[in-house]
């Protein structure tokens, strides 16, 4: 294991950006597929890995979909928390917050007290299992309009199961303007929800903008369209708003054309606070480790800047404050170890922020 690997490997995270079907391994949707064949989901490792191709970002969505139609009881969802905690352990890390869109999971047949009492069995099995916290966050698909928009808000405040913490946004984004879910997120805020909020994933600022101004992101989900507004990245720098970074899922959706032209290390070089997550990582191939060791590895950080995307997570996670210290002394216990170096990446001048 190179020295990059190791630092990383003991270095404990949180991961804020997690969706639950797409966190589904390659074995499980495999499972899953060859029990309902009519889906269309491959039911061979080689075809799944072709399927898995994305030609674009609506494509990625659109196998999503067919994948989470997979997903048709209780048992199923219980399967993918545990499954979800055990490849995160994987990677060191300690607590994540998952997000869940409901309406998939109701339309494809589970009922909702199921579905709640499901979620939170799984988040017990994660625990005891795997030793990883686990919080929900429920998301409106924005492309499937208002109406499945109070259908989230709707199972989210009535079933509320524990570790809720924020009501998301998700799915399509051009065309689908951030400010019509304003009432959504209104009411969700006014019973105690934070607002997380994908902006700027496959659009540019105003989006970003809406998300802060019209939906009062707490976080923005990707948010790598801020980068042509300068003044929207003070606005974040200022406010202290997270962006979750997910550059593999970025590259694998083609809204960015390679890991070496993503604008995250321009972030941080503005002082914007970011974390680095993996949004889908049995769709795209990459767990919590990758994504770190390439961000040494292509953007050049040094084991400083990784720790400190590290504290940033556990800064931004909506997690109680007893959980949030805890997480802190367990980096810094590692951060106070013995430093390696990450010279074998191409070493950027910015210093640490
Ligand atoms: N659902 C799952 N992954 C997503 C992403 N990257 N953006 C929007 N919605 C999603
Ligand atoms: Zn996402």
């Amino acid at each position: 294991m190179s020295d990059v690997m190791s630092a990383v490997a003991s270095l404990p995270k949180v991961e804020l950006h997690l969706h639950l079907v797409g966190s589904a391994s390659v074995e499980t949707v495999l499972e899953l597929a060859r029990r309902h064949p009519d889906a269309g989901v491959p039911t061979e490792r080689a075809a799944l890995a072709a399927y898995y191709e994305f030609h674009d970002f609506p494509h990625f969505l659109a196998v999503y979909g067919v994948v989470s139609g997979l997903v048709r009881t209780s048992a199923d969802i219980v399967a993918l928390v545990v499954g979800l905690a055990r490849d995160a352990a994987r990677s060191n890390v300690r607590y994540a917050e998952v997000t869940v869109t409901p309406t998939s999971h109701l339309r494809a047949g589970i009922a909702p007290d199921e579905l709640a009492e499901a979620l939170t069995q799984g988040r017990q099995l994660a625990a005891a299992e795997h030793r990883v916290g686990l919080n929900w966050i429920f998301d409106i698909a924005g492309g499937e309009g208002q109406q499945s928009g109070w259908e989230t808000v709707a199972f989210a405040l009535r079933h509320r199961p524990a570790g809720l913490v924020a009501l998301g946004l998700g799915g399509l984004e051009v065309g689908v303007g951030r400010a019509q879910f304003r009432r959504h997120f209104t009411l969700a805020r006014e019973a105690g929800l934070a607002s997380v909020v994908h902006a700027g994933e496959t659009t540019g600022p105003a989006s970003v903008w809406s998300a802060i101004h019209d939906l009062g992101a707490a976080r923005i989900g990707h948010g790598i369209g801020a980068v042509s507004d300068p003044r929207l990245l003070d606005h974040l720098r200022e406010r202290r708003i997270t962006v979750e970074m997910c550059p593999t899922s970025n590259v694998r959706t083609r809204a960015v054309a390679s890991w070496e032209v993503h604008p995250l290390p321009r972030f941080l070089d503005h002082g914007v606070p970011v974390t680095l997550s993996t949004d889908d990582p049995g769709m795209f191939g990459a767990q919590l480790n990758d994504e770190y060791v390439r961000a040494a590895t292509v953007f050049g950080l040094t084991q400083a800047e990784l720790v400190q995307i590290a504290r940033t997570g556990v800064r931004a996670a909506l997690c109680e404050e007893p959980v949030r210290e805890r997480l802190l002394a367990e980096i810094d216990a590692v951060a106070d170890g013995p430093q390696v170096s990450t010279s074998e990446s191409l070493r950027r001048d910015a210093p640490a922020s």
